[in-house]
This record gives structure tokens, C-alpha cells and sequence, in this order.
């Protein structure tokens, strides 16, 4: 052998068993680590040379031909071999070819596995950070939308049941929530990552003195491992960055789940334009929100991917084991998925109009202000249990009348409790209802024209136009907007 055919090295007289070759292979998808392995190979080239591990010359030759070799992969105009196995044996065995003896120089103090875990590492970065990167475009879109629908109202809901009503602009802000706490975990991730495998050989370092810090530095480590069998057989890094990305999905999903929903005709409440809507083969009439369905579908493989990591890496003895191959799809597919869907959903949010009037009418149907009613009595000095019953006392007269509780007549309140003053009605409009809910966290305007203000200033957005001070509501017959 040549050493230019796989790692098995002159022990082995035979070839691989084709089944073998087919199942060992992990080229098809471990070539996402191209440029991360010939970053990895170039700072390990010229961390030997800076020990004298390696000459001058070896270390420029390696250093360009490493450089060759990425861009000719990368481009097609070399092939990858599944008999290499690897990319790490597919780019070792193109640079030999190319640069000859001192390409066979370059895997000094160094084995796959620490090779493995340090590409890994930079491509979960790499990754990382790009995610990172459109969650906060997918919160500035959230944010914009926000500011767009200050004023306008709609049902909130709990149990899927109209429940009181709240700014619309509160609605997006909780998805923003969400996101950001998903921002923050994928960093928690990246920083527990941020760490050097390399130096630390098959399992126990090296006997060669390789100066770790200057290449983990070069790379963009913050740190160098402490345990030689722990950096090569951990995948902890994976598996938390997956765990973010699988509630990263969750939140989506469910996202996507409100936009089907509102979407719907029963509903009424939205609409996606044809960009993200699909048609029927069958019915002419459909239009399908076919991009939320699938961000929503994606959950299963993105949780799958996670589980997946998991039970892999569970029972395997240290340090490393061939298993930890199986890591690598689901990472991917993990990241990637999420990544795209998270793209997807920033730009159904910036594509969503609101139907304001049809929402306006949706706050006015179901006695979304029957918390008001009760609220007013214990203004009064009345109990709130006490209250509560009285409210829904009232709440059943209106159903049997079949009114909104704001048609009753004051009479009529008050034969249910004489605390019923004429300012009653002003409580029950739904704006006020919402305003006067005013504490932190809370739908009241000046509430979350501050988190607007907040998050634009976080996010570095143009401040969003304050709206009006005292703004026209959408009423039934007010137009749509974005
Ligand atoms: N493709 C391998 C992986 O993903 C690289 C490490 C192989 N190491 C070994 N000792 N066979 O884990």
C-alpha cells in the first residue's frame, strides 16, 4: 500500500469486503468537514514546523497543497474515493499525490480521532454561529411585525378557547421570546465547544511535544481539552447543540401550527402570500400553506436527531469508538434543518397580512371581557370569587340573549349586583381591556412600545415608528394591513 489507501495500514493483506466498504464509508456526508479538516490540517502543519517536527519546506509545501486540494474537491474537479473512506483520508491521500513526501509527513503527533472531534468541533461552530445569525434575522422579523400591529387587537386564547383580548404586537413579541432563548442556548453550546481535541492523539496524547495552545489559538479555540480519552471520545458538544436545535424546532412548529391555523378559513385571521403556498393537484380552489406544514413536520427528524445522538453515544465505553461516526448525520441534519426552517419562518412572518377587521370582530364575539366585569366589582370591594360569580352569572344571560356582555343594560347588571356604576361600559371595551393591563410583562401599550423599543435597540434595527399616541383601533369595517 501506498499510503495513500485508507488507514489500515501493511497489517492488512485484503481488501475491504464491499458490504464492509459501503457501510464504513463516511465520505458522503463527512465532506461538509472539508474546509474545517484543511484549517485543522494547515494549523497542525505549522504547529510541527514551529516544534521543528517539520521543515520549512515541508511545512509551505503541505500548507499550499492543503489549499489545492480543498479548492479542487470542493469545485468537482477532483473526486471523492468511498475506498478513502473519509474526507480526512480522501484530503491526506490527494495532498500525498500532489505534494508527494511531505504530504506523508503531515500526520505526525496527530490520528482521526483527535482530527474528528477538532473538525466537528469547527464545523458545530461554524454552523452554530450561522444559526445563531438567522435566528436573530427571524426575531427582527417578529420585531417588525410587532410594530406593525401595535394596535391591533385580537383574542388571545387559552385551551384554544377565546380567552381576553391583547395586542397582536404581544403575540408576535412571545414567539421573539422564544427565539431568543433558543439564540442563547445554541451559544451556551458553541461555548462548551470552544474547545481544542487537538494534540490529544488516538487516545493518549502524543510523544511528540506539540505545543497545543499556539495551534488551538490559531484555529480559534479558546481552550485545549484537559483529558486525552475524554476529547476524543466526547460528543456532549453535538448533542447540546442538537437539544437546542430540536426546542429551536419545538417553538417553530408551533409557530408554524398558529400560522396554518389562522390561515384556515374557520379562522380568517391571516394570510400567507403564494410564496409560501402551495396548490392542489385535485381542487383548484386550494391554497395550502404547504412551508408551515413542513417546518412543523420537521420536528419529528430534528427531536429524531437528538435521540438519535444520544443513544449512540450511550454504553460506549471510553475512548473512542467507530459509533461516534453515527454522530455526524444527525448533527447535520439536525443543524441544517433548523437553520432552513428558520429561514423559512422569517420570511412567512414577513410575508403574513393581518385580516385586522376580521380579528377586530373576533375580539368582540365570545365575551372576552368578562374578566372586566368581575374586575369592576372587586374595584368595588367585592371578593373576587364573589365577583367571578357574578360575572358569569351575567355571562350566561347574555348567551341566552344571544348579546356580547356589552349590550347588557346597566338595569341588568345591576340586578346582579347594584355596585354596577354607568362607567361599567368603558370597561368593557376590549382596548381598554387590554391597556389596563399594565405591569410588566403585560399587553398595555406604553408595555410593549417599551419592549419594542428595547428589542430594536438589542436587535439594532431603525427604532420602529412610534405609533400614534392615541391610535384608531381596527374596527369591524377598518381595512387590512401588514
Ligand atoms: N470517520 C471517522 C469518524 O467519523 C473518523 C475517525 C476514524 N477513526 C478511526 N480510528 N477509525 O469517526
Amino acid at each position: 500500500m501506498s499510503g495513500t489507501k485508507g488507514a489500515r495500514g501493511r497489517r492488512f493483506e485484503g481488501g475491504l469486503d464491499a458490504l464492509a466498504q459501503r457501510m464504513n464509508a463516511s465520505v458522503d456526508f463527512d465532506r461538509r468537514l472539508l474546509d474545517a479538516d484543511v484549517a485543522g490540517s494547515r494549523a497542525h502543519a505549522r504547529g510541527l514546523a514551529r516544534q521543528g517536527l517539520l521543515s520549512a519546506d515541508d511545512a509551505a509545501a503541505i500548507d499550499r497543497g492543503l489549499g489545492e486540494v480543498r479548492d479542487a474537491l470542493a469545485a468537482g474537479e477532483l473526486a471523492w474515493d468511498p475506498a478513502l473512506e473519509d474526507v480526512h483520508m480522501n484530503v491526506e491521500a490527494r495532498l500525498i499525490e500532489r505534494i508527494g513526501d511531505a504530504g506523508r509527513r503531515l500526520h505526525t503527533g496527530r490520528s482521526r480521532n483527535d482530527q474528528v472531534a477538532t473538525d466537528l468541533r469547527l464545523w458545530a461552530r461554524a454552523a452554530g454561529e450561522a444559526l445563531v445569525a438567522r435566528l436573530g434575522e427571524l426575531r427582527a422579523a417578529l420585531v417588525h411585525k410587532a410594530a406593525a400591529h401595535v394596535d391591533t387587537l385580537m383574542p388571545g386564547y387559552t385551551h384554544l378557547q377565546r380567552a381576553q383580548p391583547v395586542r397582536a404586537a404581544h403575540h408576535f413579541l412571545a414567539y421573539q421570546e422564544m427565539f431568543e432563548r433558543d439564540q442563547g442556548r445554541v451559544r451556551d453550546a458553541l461555548a462548551r465547544a470552544d474547545v481544542s481535541p487537538l494534540g490529544s492523539g488516538a487516545l493518549a496524547g502524543t510523544t511528540f511535544p506539540l505545543a497545543r495552545e499556539g495551534v488551538a489559538a490559531e484555529l480559534g479555540f479558546a481552550a485545549v481539552s484537559r483529558n486525552s480519552l475524554d476529547a476524543v471520545g466526547d460528543r456532549d458538544f453535538a448533542i447540546e447543540l442538537v437539544a437546542a436545535c430540536a426546542l429551536c424546532q419545538v417553538h417553530l412548529s408551533r409557530l408554524a401550527e398558529e400560522l396554518v391555523l389562522w390561515c384556515s378559513q374557520e379562522a380568517g385571521f391571516a394570510r400567507l402570500s403564494d410564496r409560501w403556498c402551495s396548490g392542489s393537484s385535485l381542487m383548484p380552489q386550494k391554497k395550502n400553506p404547504d412551508l408551515a406544514e413542513l417546518v412543523r413536520g420537521k420536528t419529528g427528524r430534528v427531536v429524531g436527531a437528538w435521540v438519535t445522538l444520544v443513544t449512540v453515544v450511550k454504553g460506549l465505553p471510553l475512548a473512542y469508538n467507530k459509533d461516534l461516526q453515527e454522530t455526524q448525520e444527525p448533527l447535520y441534519d439536525a443543524v441544517e434543518t433548523a437553520t432552513a426552517s428558520v429561514e423559512v419562518m422569517a420570511g412567512m412572518v414577513a410575508d403574513l397580512t393581518l385580516d385586522t377587521a376580521r380579528l377586530a370582530r373576533a375580539v368582540g364575539e365570545g365575551h372576552l371581557v368578562a374578566t372586566e366585569l368581575a374586575d369592576y366589582l372587586v374595584s368595588k370591594g367585592v371578593a373576587f370569587r364573589d365577583a367571578h360569580d357574578t360575572a358569569g352569572h351575567l355571562v350566561r344571560i347574555a348567551i341566552e340573549r344571544g348579546v356580547e356582555l356589552a349590550a347588557l343594560s346597566l338595569d341588568e347588571l345591576r340586578a346582579a349586583d347594584p355596585r354596577f356604576d354607568a362607567d361599567v361600559h368603558g370597561w368593557l371595551d376590549p382596548a381598554t381591556a387590554v391597556d389596563r393591563r399594565d405591569l410588566p410583562g403585560a399587553p398595555a401599550r406604553p408595555r410593549v412600545v417599551a419592549e419594542l423599543a428595547r428589542l430594536s435597540a438589542e436587535l439594532g434595527l431603525a427604532a420602529p415608528a412610534a405609533p400614534a399616541p392615541s391610535p384608531a383601533l381596527a374596527t369591524p369595517d377598518g381595512a387590512s394591513d401588514r
